[in-house]
Order: C-alpha cells, then sequence, then structure tokens
C-alpha cells in the first residue's frame, strides 16, 4: 500500500512521572511506538516518519523498523500537534497520501488503518478522520457536525462551549489526508487558542472551508485508540491486551486455568489439547505442539516443545528445543541450546546448556550438564556435574547409549563417556571411559571397629 505514515512521539509525558520517555514504556515486552510502527508495517505502509523530541536519541536507539523506512524527525520545542507535523511535513512525498498516529496510542490495528486509508482512497481531496463515541469524552476534541450532518471541524475540550462539551463524538488524533493539501494546512495554523499550541485538529475546518469532505470511521475496538498518559492507564492497558490475546487463544482451543493470569510478551502458537496453568511468562517466539501441558510459574523464550511434553511448575526454557512426550521439572533451567529428545525427562534443579538429551535419558535430579552431547537411555544420577570450565575454555562432555552416569559424579571435560558405561557414585572421571567398563575413582572404604569418638577433657 502507497501510503508514508508520520507517528507523534515528541511529548514528555510527564504524567508517566519516569525518566523514560513515555513511548519507551513497554507493553506486552514492546516499547509503546514499536506497536505503532509494527502495525504500520503490517498495513504495508513504506515510510514512517516518527516525531521525537524528549529522549529523542534514547527512542532512536530503542526503535527498529525491519521492514519498513523509518526516519527521524527532531522537534526541539512542544509546540503542539500541528507544530509536529508541520515538522515532518518536509519529508513528505506529496503524491503518497499521508496517515497521522501517535506514538502513546499502541493498540492501534493494521486492518482499521487499512479501513481508514481506503476510505481516503475513495476521496483523494478529502479527509479520513477515526472518531469514536464515550460516555465520558472530557479532555477529548470534540467532533462538530452541521444541520446534514457532515464534519465541520474539532474543537478541543479547553476551548469547547458547554453547548459544545456535550457532544460525545472525540477525535482520536489518527487521520488520512492527501500530503501536499497537508503541507499547505499545517503552514496556515495558528496558535491563537486556549493552550497557546498549534493545534492539528484545526486542518479538519480549512479542509471543510475549501470544499472537502471529512469522512469518518470508528475503530473495531476501543482499546484501539487509548491513548497512554500515566502508568495506571499502561497497567490497564496491558491487562485489556492480554486477555485479548488469551481470547484469542482460547478460541484457537488452549485452555488457560485462568487467562486473567497470563502474559505473552512475542508470539505464541498452539496446536489442539494445549493447557496452561497460571502465571506463566511467554517470551520471543514460543510454539507448542499438540497436548503440551505448562504448569504455574512457567517462563518459556523463544522454545519449541513437543507434543504431549509436561513442563512442570517454576521451570525456565529459553532457547530450546523439547521434542514428544518429554518431562521438565518442577524446578528445571533449560539453557539455550538444550535439544531434549523424545521422552527425555529433566527433573527438579537440573541446569542445562548447549547439550542434547538423548531418546529416553535421564537427569532427575540437582545436576549440571553443559557443553554436552548425551546418548539415548542414559541414567544421569543425582549430583552430577560437567565440569566444563576451565577458567578460560568451555569443554564438551560427550556420554554414549546406555550410560549410567552414578550420583555425585564429576566429568572433567573435555570427556568422553561409552557406550553402557557405568561411573560409580562420587568419581571425578579425567580421562575417557571405555565402552561397557565400571569407572570408580573413590577412595576404597575402610573401617576401625570399635573406634572410640574423642570426648572433651575436663
Ligand atoms: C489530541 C487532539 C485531541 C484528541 C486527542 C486524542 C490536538 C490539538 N488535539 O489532544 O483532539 O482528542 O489528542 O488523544 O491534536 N505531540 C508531539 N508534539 C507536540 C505535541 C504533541 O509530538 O508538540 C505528540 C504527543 O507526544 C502525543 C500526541 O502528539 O503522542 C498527542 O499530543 P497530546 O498533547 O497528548 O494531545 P491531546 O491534548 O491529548
Ligand atoms: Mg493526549
Amino acid at each position: 500500500m502507497d501510503i508514508q505514515v508520520i507517528i507523534l512521539a515528541a511529548g514528555k509525558g510527564s504524567r508517566m512521572k519516569s525518566r523514560l520517555p513515555k513511548v519507551l514504556h513497554q507493553l506486552a515486552g514492546k516499547p509503546l511506538v514499536q506497536h505503532v510502527i509494527d502495525s504500520c508495517h503490517l498495513m504495508g505502509a513504506n515510510h514512517c516518519h516518527l516525531v521525537v523530541g524528549h529522549g529523542g536519541e534514547q527512542v532512536k536507539n530503542a526503535v527498529r523498523g525491519d521492514h519498513i523506512t523509518l526516519s527521524f524527525v527532531e522537534q526541539t520545542e512542544q509546540l503542539g500537534t500541528g507544530h509536529a507535523v508541520q515538522v515532518a511535513s518536509g519529508g513528505l512525498k506529496d503524491d503518497v497520501p499521508t496517515l497521522i498516529l501517535y506514538g502513546d496510542v499502541p493498540l492501534i490495528h493494521h486492518e482499521t488503518l487499512s479501513q481508514l486509508v481506503e476510505i481516503h482512497q475513495n476521496d483523494p481531496k478529502g479527509i479520513a478522520l477515526m472518531t469514536c463515541f464515550l460516555e465520558d469524552p472530557t479532555g477529548y476534541g470534540r467532533i462538530t457536525r452541521d444541520e446534514n450532518n457532515q464534519v465541520t471541524g474539532i474543537v478541543e475540550h479547553k476551548d469547547a462551549s458547554e453547548e459544545q462539551k456535550q457532544i460525545n463524538e472525540i477525535n482520536t488524533g489518527i487521520l488520512c489526508c492527501n500530503s501536499s493539501q497537508l503541507k499547505v494546512w499545517v503552514n496556515q495554523l495558528s496558535n491563537n487558542n486556549a493552550q497557546g499550541e498549534y493545534y492539528l485538529t484545526d486542518i479538519i475546518a480549512m479542509a471543510v472551508q475549501e470544499g472537502n469532505q471529512v469522512t469518518t470511521a470508528q475503530p473495531l475496538a476501543m482499546y484501539e485508540v487509548e491513548g497512554i498518559n500515566t502508568l495506571r492507564q499502561l497497567a490497564e492497558l496491558e491487562r485489556v491486551w492480554q486477555l485479548q490475546m488469551a481470547g484469542e487463544l482460547m478460541d484457537g482451543g488452549v485452555t488457560f486455568r485462568d487467562p486473567t493470569r497470563f502474559d505473552l510478551r512475542g508470539t505464541l502458537s498452539c496446536e489442539s489439547d494445549v493447557v496452561i496453568d497460571v502465571n506463566c511468562v511467554i517470551e520471543g517466539r514460543v510454539v507448542l505442539k499438540e497436548g503440551v501441558r505448562i504448569g504455574p510459574n512457567v517462563y518459556l523464550k523463544d522454545c519449541t516443545i513437543g507434543a504431549n511434553t509436561q513442563v512442570k511448575a517454576n521451570s525456565v526454557i529459553e532457547e530450546s528445543i523439547i521434542d514428544q512426550s518429554c518431562g521438565v521439572g518442577p524446578f528445571a533451567r533449560l539453557r539455550p541450546g538444550t535439544h531434549l529428545c523424545d521422552n527425555a525427562h529433566v527433573g527438579n534443579f537440573v541446569e542445562m546448556k548447549k547439550t542434547t538429551l538423548g531418546e529416553g535419558s535421564k537427569a532427575g535430579h540437582l545436576a549440571y550438564v553443559g557443553d554436552s552431547e548425551v546418548g539415548k537411555n542414559v541414567n544421569i544420577g543425582a549430583g552430577t556435574i560437567t565440569c566444563n570450565y576451565d577458567g578460560a575454555n568451555k569443554h564438551k562432555t560427550i556420554i554414549g547409549d546406555d550410560a549410567f552416569i552414578g550420583s555425585d559424579t564429576q566429568l572433567v571435560a573435555p570427556v568422553k563417556v561409552g557406550k553402557g558405561a557405568t561411573i560409580g557414585a562420587g568419581t571425578t572421571v579425567t580421562a575417557d571411559v571405555e565402552d561397557r567398563a565400571l569407572c570408580v575413582s573413590r577412595v576404597k572404604q575402610t573401617q576401625k571397629i570399635g573406634w572410640k569418638r574423642p570426648t572433651k577433657q575436663k
């Protein structure tokens, strides 16, 4: 879609009571303004002009335009929304329409935007304006209409008469119009109003006076046009969004023990019969295959979990792949590069990193397994540690199929344990172990019969 966007994001956001620029506060794990940029990309816009002011450098460094050209326009003094657009208008192409969005209205949906742009395309000389109806319109600009119900202008709350304050159709601030006209209009604005600001909203009356039509459209959901001014509003909108996400997942067949206690900060795709218990946090890209069950308080980041695997309470899984019918946790920690093959099991207080645990293998309790390749049907006893780090470099541990690693074993890497080998409990393995061998390094047990404990001297 040939469309350019201006995102207004220069405001200070003093009501946030924060040093962080308002538009960088996060919703669903992503800066507010990044949500807006991503919607522009999904709508198919090709260029975003971001108007920055307060904390401009910080905003520039924090946002990405992966599939959309981003340019930053500095508005050093915040003289109003009209002034902000005026500052950005120099960079606009004349022959491509402009869509104006706010950096602190994060949840605008790309389909709603496409609709607004379409309305504008049907009447390229007119303005397409997003409005909505509020029971309590206090604070918002009101839409004024004539006896034929045609829009005549927008009057800001602070400039409105008592009669105009009764109007409950409000300006969301989002609009789409012809760019060459926009440039002319914003250069004609004056700041002769209650706030001494250059109001973008004044272009509506200008357009109407020049004989152009203003067509209004409404968003599908109210939350799409809700702006953030305070941390309370941010928290409220976060919950609205999370419930929306949980709702969509439930529609797709996911069971939530409590959808109000769920946090998605990325994308989650689920096959059927997935069950998610309370207080789970999901980040990055997570895939849960058929029949996966996730226990309470689980953190998942960038991982894929195979069919019928069960992740029990308080487990943390990052950048890992878990195959079918595995068991993880409770209290397991799988760090980046872990791969559990089918039917593998990792129990409580086990940490794994850059390790493949073969089919049917188990590490049930209290172990650290890092930089390792573990074969099939291996049992790793409690207290087993791979000593993978010599203070400078990391080394690999390789364990063959059917090996048995006794409890409290240290595997000093680089080291190999052969297929079917048995390591006795308490062994420190410092050299490779042959297939099917028994390896024990512990001191031989002795006892003194009838030995007396020392007693305290009187
Ligand atoms: C604006 C609208 C009002 C509408 C409301 C919807 C005007 C004059 N009024 O009012 O009709 O109902 O939004 O929320 O447009 N900004 C800049 N530079 C500036 C001033 C503002 O970048 O000089 C940015 C802010 O960071 C913010 C957005 O523009 O993202 C809106 O500004 P704000 O001051 O919140 O406008 P409102 O008074 O809420
Ligand atoms: Mg505002």
